[in-house]
């Protein structure tokens, strides 16, 4: 109970394998980081970041929220984005949404669950933006694939809306925003075909995401 024994097992024996593959993999790591790619993802116990895109350590930033949320004055999210563009000079940064996901669920359905509800509000506006096009869907199931996927390509939007990609691009510093959606029935990552690399590509590709075409 108080120690976890079972986790901490596991530890030394997955830094074991590490070291026989690659003896100075974590000694190499200790002196420095430098990940290509910050992922954005929800914290879904289903979605491990690193493990699905088959990345070591060192590979990936991580920033994970309920639902994967990007919100304009979220501190903490906005941290990442800074630290990750400007200091470690990130080249791509991937907003992966899930199907199935319970955050989603719960905004479209308007459930109860305490403090959450104020954050997954976001999702919410996400819904009521798209309401239109989620009342042409017949089944629940649909709607929340479907808000699934714009809850993705409105958070791309605001990635790409933030002062510090923004300034970014201006300054020709490539950074490239993804919108991803990763499937728990097959483990597999689908593409939303939104990759924005500049101010004018976010007009054009948001606007096909959110009709649902690739741009
Ligand atoms: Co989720």
């Amino acid at each position: 109970m108080r120690f976890l024994r079972h986790l901490f097992q596991n530890n030394s024996a997955w830094a074991a394998e590490i070291t026989r593959k690659d003896p100075d993999f974590f000694n190499a790591l200790s002196s420095q980081q430098a990940p290509a790619h910050l992922w954005i993802g929800c914290s879904d116990s289903r979605v491990p970041a690193n493990e699905i895109v088959g990345l070591l350590p060192g590979e990936m930033f991580v920033h994970r929220n309920v639902a994967n949320v990007v919100v304009h004055g979220d501190l903490n999210c906005l941290s990442v984005i800074q630290y990750a563009v400007d200091v470690l000079r990130v080249r791509h940064i991937i907003v992966c949404g899930h199907y199935g996901c319970g955050g989603v669920l719960s905004a479209l359905r308007d459930d109860k669950l305490g403090l959450v509800d104020n954050w997954l509000r976001h999702v919410q506006d996400v819904r009521w933006k798209h309401q239109d096009q989620l009342d042409e869907l017949h089944t629940e199931a649909e709607q929340h694939d479907r808000l699934c996927e714009l809850n993705v390509v409105e958070q791309v939007v605001n990635v790409a809306q933030t002062t510090v990609v923004r300034d970014a691009w201006s300054r020709n510093q490539p950074v490239a925003v993804h919108g991803w959606v990763y499937g728990l029935r097959d483990g597999l990552l689908r593409d939303l075909g939104m990759v924005i690399t500049s101010p004018e590509e976010l007009l054009v590709k948001a606007k096909a995401a959110r009709e649902g075409v690739s741009a």
